[in-house]
């Protein structure tokens, strides 16, 4: 998302200072000299963020905050203030600024408050998604670190291709909420996907869920049955935590995907089928080759598409979104009617590690709307151990 600063100054040299500083770093830029300059801009609705000084020739860049606040959306403002101007500065965080810079301003704070502005404006995006149904049909990859825009560009090729994915990442960073959204991206949308858990299921078990067996051909199975992967014909397949399963199985897979066939426990006919398959695991896959607990032939035939889900900590600036999108889901499903989370409350989420990654988030926030009786999430509803890292 590229996002409109403006930046209100009555100084040119300044305005070109900040104005080149955040063009820079890909931000556009409009500029207004007076107070009534911006106010037309703030009118036709061209600024995404506000920079404003507060000494301007037609009054005080406060008066222009109560009209900001007035606009729906209203842009985050960061107020410039001479040094020293304290009680300036309190007064306009009172108003609603969402931060203060003192002159002389110092460019890499000035950029870290926009850049947090930005990250401000795409969570109220996400939350206004409300209004376009379409977007809440399937849950979607929200974020927009370069990590996560790669990893949908490259899922986006894999799924029109219908090519085999490998899905890594720690618990909770989003692996099969990827795998559903390859599916929803290529040409299987309406076709199966069919899910299984390999942990979950003992070895013996997962040989003759996902491959089937003939009647008669192990102590129980009275009836023929087919397995999952005739189910998903034509389908996805999604094999999540893979590493669990035995070598057997693994040469296995491997034939389905090297001549897309396979035979039903105890059964003598070969059976073709035309699957997609989508491979997910949260263990170290390179680690358990070495030590001869997965197929490096089966490793290398799955990952022809190969994408690693970073962790949380490692994208911070898409808290915010994933916090809008949120909250947006829980009001529908809840009825629950809040609008927003202030920045200080997202400061605390930021300053968390997250080892149980983006569930680990929605969860904070389910309990934060659960806690929360005014619009507004802030930093007392979340769980206490946020609160001590603001101290
Ligand atoms: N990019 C995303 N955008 C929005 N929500 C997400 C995203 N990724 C994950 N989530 C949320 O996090 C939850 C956990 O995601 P998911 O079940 O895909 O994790 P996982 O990587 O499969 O974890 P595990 O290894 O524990 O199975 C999802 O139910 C969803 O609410
Ligand atoms: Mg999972």
């Amino acid at each position: 998302m590229s996002a409109t600063v403006l930046i209100v100054d009555d100084e040119d040299m300044a305005r070109n200072f900040v104005g080149e500083a955040l063009k820079d770093a890909g931000y556009e830029t409009i500029e207004a000299g007076c107070l009534a300059d911006a106010q037309k801009a703030i009118d036709a609705s061209e600024a995404d963020v506000i920079l404003l000084d507060v000494m301007l020739p037609d009054g005080s860049g406060l008066s222009l905050l109560d009209r900001i606040a007035l606009e729906n959306p209203s842009p985050p403002v960061i107020l410039i203030t001479a040094y020293g101007e304290v009680d300036t500065a309190v007064e306009a965080m009172k108003k609603g600024a969402i931060d203060f810079l003192q002159k002389p301003v110092d460019l890499k704070r000035l950029l870290q408050a926009v850049d947090r502005a930005k990250e401000l404006i795409s969570m109220r995006r996400e939350l206004d998604l409300l209004r376009h149904p379409a977007a809440n049909q399937i849950e979607m990859i929200v974020g927009e670190t370069p990590a996560i825009l790669r990893i949908m560009r490259e899922a986006q090729r894999a799924a029109q291709a219908s090519a085999s994915v490998m899905i890594t990442g720690e618990t909770g960073t989003g692996k099969e909420v990827l795998a559903q959204a390859i599916r929803q991206m290529g040409p299987r949308a309406d076709r199966p996907f069919i899910p299984i858990n390999c942990a979950a299921l003992p070895d013996t078990m997962i040989e003759s869920e996902l491959f089937g067996h003939e009647a008669g051909s192990f102590t129980g199975a009275t009836k023929r049955k087919p397995g999952l992967i005739e189910v998903a014909d034509g389908g996805i397949l999604f094999l999540d935590e893979i590493s669990s399963t035995k070598q057997e199985v693994q040469v296995k897979l491997l034939r389905v995907l090297e001549d897309h066939a396979f035979r039903r426990v105890g059964g003598v006919n070969e059976i073709s089928v035309d699957i997609q398959i989508l491979a997910a695991s949260n263990r170290n896959l390179p680690a358990m080759m070495k030590e001869g607990k997965f197929r490096e032939d089966l490793f290398y035939r799955l990952k022809v598409v190969d994408l690693h889900l970073p962790p949380l900590r490692e994208r911070k600036s898409d808290i915010p979104a994933l916090v809008g999108s949120f909250i947006r889901q829980i009001n529908i499903r809840t009825g629950a009617l809040i609008t927003g989370i202030t920045p200080r409350a997202i400061d605390a989420l930021k300053s968390q590690y997250w080892p149980g990654n983006i569930r680990e988030l929605r969860h904070v926030i389910e309990r934060a709307m659960l806690f929360c009786d005014d619009e507004v999430i802030d930093i007392g509803h979340l769980p206490p151990e946020f609160q001590e890292t603001q101290a």
